[in-house]
């Protein structure tokens, strides 16, 4: 392990040396505080409290290690997913098993490792009931995922535009009445939870109050007597970096206060007090990832600036989007900057490979290093093997670093165990 603290230019010079021209850190004690600032603003306010952090956002080992290592439960959308957790030594118990993809196979598993299980579309009943009915000698638990309208002030704010969400049974529409009557008669099966994750734009307060308080209800009208959890799912802020220009970012506290006052107030509706579940991806992990790289050669092309670095937008947002992100700059060239408006533009040959957009700063020279921090949330997992190897991820742990992804190398990018030469 080597010693690093800061972003000194010796440092960077230092891992650069090492790990090669670009690469992440990782901060594991900034996981750390994420992860227990979250779970205390919720415990603190509400007793039977768990975190289940969402794989997809980011499954690097390191990560999930950690989260579980704070107690964290791994929620999990895929078969692939469910063996991660498994191999990352996750005790069965502690795996939410969402998504809306899960075949009788997976199904079995889960009821048998009890797992919890949120079930997403009819062909996922029917297969539970053939399995409880068939294997009638044990109890199974289920959830259900309920998708209900969630409209707030005359607005929409599900993600992207989209009017009504794919995921769950639907109130409105009697499906979820419909769900839940072809599951409550089987003698050796429980509708233990509801579970209602919904992806906002606004991930703002109003949002959780209506989940959760209409979580509650179809709780108290369906299921009072076997109610065991409420999973009001993910979908919260994290740290926001200033440049984003966000207004009414809520606080874990916020939303603590928010979610654990309304479960205070309909917890004596039922029979046991229910456990609270939350499922953050993003909050928990987005601000501990920066992405390092350097610049390879600045150009005019008409009146604009291109600053070309070796390093691609594919690294640091999945989303490819034109938005702007939180860059430092580290020169390492001497004498004066001219202060300018440029882009910053990737290694891959695609147009839209921007990094950042009409950034107005001293204009960089090569060689200089640039850092996008904030990258942490589905950047890492969405990053394709596309034109160049991905980087290396660098962990570190107060001032102790070290390797937790090497580079890849070209059999890695294109594995000959799977690709037929
Ligand atoms: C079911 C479920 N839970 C949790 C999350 C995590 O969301 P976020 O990373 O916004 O917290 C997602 C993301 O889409 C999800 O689909």
């Amino acid at each position: 392990m080597q010693s690093i603290q800061n972003d000194s230019l010796e440092n960077l010079k230092l891992l650069k040396e090492k790990y090669g021209e670009s690469f992440y850190l990782f901060d594991v004690e900034k996981l750390r505080r994420n992860y227990l600032n979250m779970f205390s603003a919720f415990s603190s306010r509400y007793n039977n409290f768990i975190i289940g952090y969402s794989y997809k956002t980011n499954y690097l080992p390191t990560v999930l290690k950690e989260i579980s290592h704070l107690g964290g439960f791994a929620e999990v959308v895929s078969r692939l997913e469910y063996d991660l957790a498994l191999k990352i030594g996750v005790n069965p118990q502690k795996i939410i098993f969402n998504g809306p993809l899960k075949s009788k196979d997976d199904i079995a598993l889960a009821l048998e490792n009890e797992s919890i299980i949120n079930l997403d579309s009819f062909y996922e009943i029917d297969i539970v009931k053939d399995y409880v009915l068939q294997n009638n000698k044990r109890n199974y638990k289920v959830g259900l995922r309920a998708n209900f309208e969630i409209t707030i002030d005359g607005m929409n704010p599900i993600q992207d535009g989209f009017v009504k969400s794919r995921f769950g049974f639907c109130v409105e529409n009697g499906n979820f009445e419909k769900a839940l009557s072809e599951l409550v008669g089987i003698d050796n099966l429980d509708i233990v939870g509801l579970h209602g994750h919904i992806s906002t734009q606004t991930r703002s307060l109003k949002v959780y109050e209506k989940v959760t308080q209409t979580l509650c209800d179809l709780s108290k009208k369906y299921i009072a007597s076997t109610l065991e959890y409420i999973d009001v799912g993910g979908g919260f802020f994290g740290n926001v970096p200033k440049i984003m220009n966000l207004k009414n970012v809520p606080t874990f506290d916020d939303y603590a206060i928010t979610i654990c006052s309304i479960m205070n107030k309909e917890k004596i509706h039922f029979i046991k007090e229910p456990c609270l579940i939350v499922e953050p991806g993003l909050a928990l992990v987005v601000d501990t990832f920066k992405f390092y790289c350097q610049v390879v050669d600045v150009k005019k092309n008409g009146d604009e600036y291109f600053v070309l670095v070796n390093g691609s937008v594919h690294n640091i947002k999945s989303e490819l989007s034109k938005k702007n992100t939180s860059m430092d700059f580290v020169k390492t060239n001497q004498g004066d900057y001219q202060i300018g408006n440029f882009n910053v533009v990737g290694y891959t040959c695609m147009e839209r490979d921007y990094l950042m957009t009409d950034y107005i700063d001293d204009i960089p020279k090569p060689g200089d290093f640039l850092i996008f921090n904030n990258v942490g949330a589905y950047s890492i997992v969405l990053n394709p093997p596309f034109i160049k190897e991905r980087p290396p991820i660098i962990a570190r742990t107060g001032s102790q670093i070290s390797i937790v992804r090497k580079r890849e190398k070209l059999d890695d990018f294109i594995n000959s165990n799977i690709y037929i030469y």
